[in-house]
C-alpha cells in the first residue's frame, strides 16, 4: 500500500504529533480510549493545550480529541475497524477528531495495513489521523522517526505549525535503509507470536495471570502479579537482572507489569530471577 506523501508528514518522534494535535484540533476536551490504562503522553500533551481529560464514559462533555491506541500500550487490547468506527461516528457528529495511534500496528503482520485506521483516513478525512512512532517496529530508541497519516487539509495545517528541520538526516537514512530490510518484518511478523506464546507459559508457570484479550502479536504482556508489593519487587528483580520491564504503578495499575518479548534466552534469564524471588 503506497500512502501519497502529500498526506504523510514526517517528524521527531510521534511524540511531535502528539503534542501538535493536542493544540490544533478544534477545541473541547481530551476522551481518552475504553480501556483500563494508555499511553500517559496524551494525558500530559492535553493538559498542556488547555483540555480537561475526560473519561471514555463520558459523552455528555464534548470532547475536541479522542485517542484510540491500537493496539492499546500498556493494556495490550485491539479494536477491530467496525468499532472503531463507531467511535469515528461519533467524533464526527460532536465536531471532534480521533487521533488513532498505530505505533505498534505494524507488529500485526504482512497483512497490517487491512486492519489499519489508514482506511477510515478515506472515509472520514476531517475526523481521523493516524500517528506511527516508527521506532517500535524498527528497535530504535535512541532515535526520533515518527510520522502522521491524515487528509490534506490537516496535512496542510500541521505542516504550517511544525518546527522546520524537525526529522534529521539520521532518522531519515534509517529509515530509508530498514524500510527496505524485508527479511528483518519477516523475521519479526513469525518469531514475535512464537516468543510471546512461550513468555505468557513463563508467566503462567509463576502463578500470575495476564491480559488474554490482547492478540498474540502485540509485542509485550500485561502480566498481573496479584499485588503492587509483588510487581514493584518483581520489576526491582528485573532491573537487578537485567532484564528491565514496565511496573504500571504511574498507570494507576500498581499490581501489574508490561513486559516487553524478548529472546528465549533473555526469557529465561528473567525467569531464573523471578523463581528466585518467590521461593520456587
Ligand atoms: C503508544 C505510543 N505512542 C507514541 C509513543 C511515542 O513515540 P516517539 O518515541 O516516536 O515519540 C510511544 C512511546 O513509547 C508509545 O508507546
Amino acid at each position: 500500500m503506497a500512502w501519497p506523501s502529500n498526506r504523510l508528514l514526517i517528524g521527531n518522534g510521534a511524540s511531535e504529533f502528539i503534542d501538535l494535535i493536542m493544540r490544533l484540533a478544534p477545541g473541547g476536551a481530551y476522551r481518552v480510549g475504553p480501556f483500563i490504562a494508555s499511553y500517559k503522553e496524551y494525558e500530559r500533551a492535553a493538559k498542556v493545550a488547555g483540555r480537561t481529560v475526560i473519561p471514555h464514559s463520558d459523552k455528555a462533555t464534548k470532547a475536541g480529541v479522542t485517542v484510540i491506541i491500537h493496539p492499546n500500550s500498556p493494556s495490550g487490547e485491539f479494536m477491530e475497524l467496525p468499532e472503531l468506527e463507531l467511535i469515528v461516528q461519533a467524533a464526527q457528529a460532536e465536531g471532534g477528531v480521533v487521533l488513532v495511534d498505530e505505533s505498534f500496528m505494524p507488529h500485526m503482520g504482512p497483512n497490517w495495513h487491512a486492519h489499519s485506521a489508514l482506511t477510515l483516513v478515506e472515509k472520514y478525512p476531517a475526523t481521523v489521523l493516524v500517528v506511527n512512532s516508527w521506532t517500535k517496529i524498527w528497535c530504535c530508541p535512541g532515535l526520533r522517526l515518527g510520522s502522521v497519516a491524515c487528509a490534506e487539509q490537516w496535512y496542510n495545517i500541521m505542516k504550517k505549525n511544525q518546527t522546520p528541520w524537525s526529522c534529521n538526516n539520521m532518522a531519515q537514512a534509517f529509515c530509508a535503509a530498514v524500510a527496505a530490510d524485508e527479511e528483518f518484518q519477516l523475521q519479526t511478523w513469525k518469531l514475535l507470536p512464537e516468543w510471546r506464546q512461550r513468555q505468557q507459559d513463563l508467566i503462567t508457570a509463576l502463578g500470575w495471570t495476564f491480559n488474554t484479550a490482547s492478540p498474540l502479536w502485540v509485542p509485550w504482556v500485561f502480566v498481573d502479579c496479584g499485588s503492587a508489593e509483588v510487581a514493584e519487587r518483581a520489576a526491582a528483580a528485573a532491573q537487578d537482572a537485567g532484564c528491565p520491564v514496565r511496573w504500571c504503578a504511574s498507570f494507576d495499575c500498581p499490581s501489574r507489569l508490561r513486559l516487553g518479548i524478548r529472546t528465549p534466552s533473555q526469557q529465561d534469564q528473567l525467569q531464573q530471577a523471578w523463581c528466585k524471588m518467590l521461593g520456587k
